[in-house]
């Protein structure tokens, strides 16, 4: 099923309670925030507190991105904040398998996310074990940016090991989604689309939402076929 998850990266960070909230009416499936700590992406965000205080503005799932070194140090911080899924990248952390383990501990799904430039199949021994795959189609860090094509194949493959080993878990795409290419990344095999700026820089989110949505679920229906 196609699930749309808006970023508020490209909210108006100062009201993010009610964006929170007009995002859910607009029709999102859940809520992506960006947590990026200046290291291990070259750009700041907020952190679990900002997270906490927005979190009662929705009942979306709070689909929380961290591009932060070593995410294993502030794991409890955001699921007590109210996080439930927390993505960390691979290459961010020196013990991926223990960072997933204490996410579970916590009692929330765990997600691990790679870089444009990452091969895919270094996921492959942790699929078992994880909620959910994170494939950037940006390099991280900045809304806005534009899809990059090469990091296509890396879905289309890692679908393929998902079928073949008869998992559910699903595929998140983010970055540089937009109704005019959603199709196309649909057809990949791509479950969750994280969209920024073609969300929140529109002015009818509700109507960009839909637009994302019946398109992705096109090309969906195509793939069954
Ligand atoms: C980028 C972030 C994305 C960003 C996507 O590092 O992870 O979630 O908000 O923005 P758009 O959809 O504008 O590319
Ligand atoms: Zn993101």
């Amino acid at each position: 099923m196609i699930k749309i998850s808006p970023s508020v990266l490209s909210a108006d960070l100062a009201n993010l309670y009610s964006e929170c909230a007009a995002i859910d009416a607009a029709g999102a499936d859940l809520i992506h925030l960006d947590v990026m700590d200046g290291a291990f992406v070259p750009n700041l965000t907020f952190g679990a507190p900002v997270i906490k205080w927005a979190r009662p503005s929705t009942k979306l799932p709070f689909d929380v991105h961290l591009m932060i070194e070593e995410p294993i140090r502030y794991v409890e911080d955001f699921v007590k904040a109210g996080a439930d899924i927390l993505t960390v990248h691979s290459e961010a952390c020196a013990n991926l398998s223990a960072t997933i383990d204490k996410i579970h501990a916590c009692g929330i799904k765990a997600g691990v996310s790679i870089k444009p430039n990452t091969p895919v199949d270094v996921l492959f021994s942790l699929l078992d074990k994880i909620d959910m795959v994170l494939i950037m189609t940006v390099e991280p860090g900045f809304g806005g940016q534009g899809l990059i094509e090469e990091t296509l194949p890396k879905i289309t493959e890692l679908k393929r090991e998902i079928t073949r080993r008869g998992l559910t878990l699903p595929i998140e795409v983010d970055g540089g989604i937009k109704a005019e290419n959603i199709g196309r990344v649909a057809a990949c095999g791509a479950d969750i689309f994280v969209a920024g700026s073609s969300v929140f820089g529109k002015p009818d989110r509700a109507a960009a939402i839909t637009a994302l949505r019946q398109a992705a679920e096109q090309a969906e229906k195509g793939l069954a076929d």
